[in-house]
């Protein structure tokens, strides 16, 4: 059965119809079943599940294996005060928790969901996998819980940009092979100032798909406090799924006629309407209003040029080794991406 975003269990009717609604709302793929074998079937790799209030008591019975994200939706209170505990599912109750569906299923503010944030590069060089290292280490600094996932197979590897290439643990070809639900994955991955790597390996080209990545993506964000993710500019299945999945999507452009259109045309290529930008060494003249005008997204932060940074990644040392202007800027967008807000 084909994994989707959204599996109900209602028959037709008023509660099928709002999860229904809620998820295309949200650009969500979206399933509806009414028996127990088809939901027995989807329920391990589906994104999230909605049981209705009538069925609940039957999928009890038939006692699937626990999952996160199960919310049991209707009007029948006492039926979902009963079935919530023994579902391990959370309540929503219809018409007045309608509104509670969007948010649920809003990547940005589902509940116990870190925020995925992908940095994509206008054009090559422009610092977004700089900038991507310098968001997670940032987010890790504190107590933070960040995570940091490298999917440009012909990036180099992040870790290398980290200094972390002799750090053990699992990389991409270890998990080539992940699909749906993935448990915990911090204790083995490699972990380099209190950021968490899933990074390409040095040696064969592997194969990354889709499934995997979102499978990785998911396990992460229940996890951490923040995921980063760098696709890269050659735009894979996996990376392309990766900014599916990206509550944030920042592309980093540089401030000249030629990288204004070269960016231009990455957010038209990839579809990233709702992608803001982040200005790195505006040319003169150029201000950050022309260049969002030009693009036609919003500039959300400007990027000093800081000349330590390629020295620091050609030793692979952290990005945090960047100076205090670099790193304050970064700070700004740490704490928008975090607030969830545009300000
Ligand atoms: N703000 C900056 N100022 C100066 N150099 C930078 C800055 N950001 C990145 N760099 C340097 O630019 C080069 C390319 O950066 P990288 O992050 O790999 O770019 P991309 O991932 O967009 O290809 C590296 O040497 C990096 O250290
Ligand atoms: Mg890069």
């Amino acid at each position: 059965m084909e994994r989707v975003d959204v599996l109900v269990a209602a028959g037709p009717g008023d509660t099928q119809d709002a999860v229904l609604a809620a998820a295309a709302a949200q650009e969500l793929t979206a399933r509806a079943v009414t028996n127990l074998e088809e939901l027995a079937a989807g329920w391990r790799d589906a994104g999230a599940v909605f049981i209705a209030d009538d069925l609940a008591e039957r999928v009890v019975g038939r006692a699937l294996p626990h999952r996160p994200d199960v919310f049991l939706v209707g009007a029948d209170e006492r039926a979902l005060t009963a079935w919530s505990a023994p579902l391990g599912a959370r309540v929503i109750g219809l018409p007045a928790g309608a509104a509670w569906l969007g948010v649920v299923l809003g990547g940005d503010s589902a509940p116990g969901l870190a925020p995925v944030v992908a940095v994509v590069g206008g054009a090559g060089g422009v610092g977004a996998s700089t900038l991507a290292g310098t968001l997670a280490c940032l987010a890790a600094t504190g107590n933070g819980r960040a995570a940091l996932v490298d999917a440009d197979l012909v990036g180099g590897g992040i870790d290398l940009l980290l200094g972390a290439e002799q750090t053990g643990g699992w990389r991409w070809p270890r998990l080539t092979g992940a699909q749906g639900h993935v448990g915990d994955l911090r204790p083995y991955l490699p972990v380099v100032d209190g950021v968490s790597l899933v990074s390409m390996a040095r040696g064969p080209a592997i194969d990354l798909a889709r499934d995997p990545m979102a499978a990785i993506l998911g396990s992460l964000r229940r996890g951490h406090d923040l995921v980063v993710v760098d696709p890269g500019r050659s735009l894979t299945a996996a990376a392309r799924e990766s900014l599916r999945l990206a509550t944030r999507i920042l592309v980093v452009v540089q401030g000249g006629i030629r990288a204004v259109a070269a960016a231009r045309e990455v957010v038209r290529a990839h579809q990233l309407e709702s992608a803001e930008l982040v200005l790195r060494r505006a040319s003169p003249g150029i201000t950050a209003a022309m260049v969002a005008d030009a693009v036609g997204l919003p500039v959300v932060a400007e990027l000093p040029d800081d000349r330590r940074l390629p020295a620091a990644a050609e030793r692979g040392l952290p990005p945090l080794r960047a100076g205090r202007r670099y790193q304050r800027a970064c700070r700004g967008l740490l704490a928008r991406v975090m607030g969830g807000g545009d300000g």
